[in-house]
């Protein structure tokens, strides 16, 4: 935790991170990645250089699973029975060109064959096995998706269901609903008063607490400052033009659930890191995703109203995969479409010299673009944050 020196130097990375993470922002992912260290962070992502120092495993004889059948004798037989090629029952499908499909898995499965293979070894027609943070770190260095098993997921004996709406929005729901063992919080009191009894971090880590910060989020904006309120936002369009839309990393979803309010459907992804935020998030009543900011948006090109994503997309990010993430984003919006950046994350430099022409690149109209200091840690630290709200264009945006 010294003073920053070269922005592009590794330790200064992880520094950032680390600021990220102890200032309470609404990170995805790192709680994960921050174990895995080094070699999570190098930008450049050759992936059968970076990842197999790092892996404590030896690295699989193929990595390639589509060269099928060929030198995966190491790998389990519930992993190879989902992966392997399927004969379709009524021959050649004209729209597949083909009579055979590949359910799919993340390239970077085979690289962690002993993960793999304990992730997959359950008992088939049964119950799996209680391995929730094994599953999401797989998920997280590029698992992802993850295999499909056939066994049933572990749940609470007496699963207490949700609170009927509109009580579900803002109100904790039962212990009794999650299965706990991933976290160090064994119930929701933990969970909404770790800010107070917590020393180190964690991600969100005042968001249980609805009753706290989340309980005036978006609601009001700071004159003219980084935050915008949704309303602010909303006028932008005509009324009633934004219905549909996606918050990336969206915390407990409170962006979706004022969103809700007023007829927006928003869906959220979010990651379980060290809290039951999926579950939670359904438990107030609104669409979680789990996916993490590596995938491909599930979504079809020029469809969505709205996508924001607060405090996630920021400079823990290797820059390569932040590109092909701002053109997913770009390619899911409809023209017209708004994309607001919320408090993105990195210092001066980074931004004038990666950023800032990184994102003027993809091809949005900005709206609104806010760049304000972040002094809490010292100017001298050289932090800021850019709020943006980009929109696609209307005409000509291909
Ligand atoms: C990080 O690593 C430590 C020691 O290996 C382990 O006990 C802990 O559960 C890990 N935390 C996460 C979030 O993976
Ligand atoms: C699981 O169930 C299916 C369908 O009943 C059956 O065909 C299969 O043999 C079962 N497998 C095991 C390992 O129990
Ligand atoms: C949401 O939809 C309901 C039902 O169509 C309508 O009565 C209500 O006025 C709408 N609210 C807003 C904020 O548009």
């Amino acid at each position: 935790m010294d003073s920053p020196h070269k922005t592009k130097s590794l330790s200064t990375s992880l520094f950032f991170l680390f600021i990220l993470l102890s200032t309470n922002l609404l990170t995805l992912f790192l709680s994960s990645t921050f174990n895995a260290s080094s070699c999570s962070f190098n930008p450049t992502i050759p992936p059968t250089t970076t990842t197999t120092k790092d892996n404590q495993y030896p690295s699989p004889k193929s990595p390639d699973v589509s060269t099928e059948a060929t030198n995966n004798l190491d790998l389990s037989p519930e992993f190879l029975a989902f992966t392997s090629g399927q004969l379709l029952p009524f021959g050649v499908n004209i729209n597949f060109d083909s009579d055979t499909i590949y359910p799919p898995v993340g390239k970077a499965c085979t690289q962690f064959p002993k993960e793999l293979n304990t992730f997959m070894s359950y008992k088939v027609n049964g119950s799996c096995p209680d391995d929730e943070l094994l599953a999401q770190k797989l998920l997280l260095k590029g698992c992802e998706p993850l295999p499909r098993r056939r066994c049933r997921p572990a749940a609470p004996s007496k699963y207490v269901e949700p609170y009927p709406l509109p009580t579900s929005l803002w109100t904790t729901p039962s212990d009794n609903s999650i299965v706990w063992t991933a976290y160090t919080c064994k119930n929701y009191d933990c969970l909404v008063n770790r800010k107070y009894r917590e020393k180190g971090f964690s991600d969100c880590k005042d968001c249980f607490d609805l009753q706290g910060a989340e309980k005036s989020r978006w609601t009001s904006s700071k004159g003219g400052g980084v935050d915008f309120s949704i309303d602010e936002v909303l006028a932008t369009k005509k009324p009633g033009t934004i219905r549909i839309g996606l918050d990336i990393g969206g915390g407990v979803a409170t962006f979706a659930i004022r969103m809700m309010k007023r007829n927006i459907t928003i869906v959220t992804t979010s990651m379980n890191l060290n809290g039951p935020f999926n579950n939670f998030i359904a438990s107030r009543g609104v669409v979680p995703l789990y996916i993490s900011i590596s995938q491909r948006l599930p979504f079809f090109d020029n469809t969505l109203d709205i996508v924001h994503s607060m405090h996630v997309l920021s400079n823990w990010i290797p820059t390569t995969l932040m590109h092909f993430l701002m053109f997913d984003i770009y390619r899911v919006l409809r023209p017209g479409g708004l994309f607001w950046l919320d408090h993105f994350f990195c210092v001066e430099e980074q931004f004038e010299q990666v950023y800032k022409p990184l994102i003027e690149s993809i091809g949005f109209k900005k709206l609104k673009w806010v760049v304000g200091k972040k002094l809490d840690r010292g100017p001298e630290r050289r932090e800021m944050y850019l709020s943006a709200l980009l929109e696609k264009p209307l005409n000509n945006s291909w």
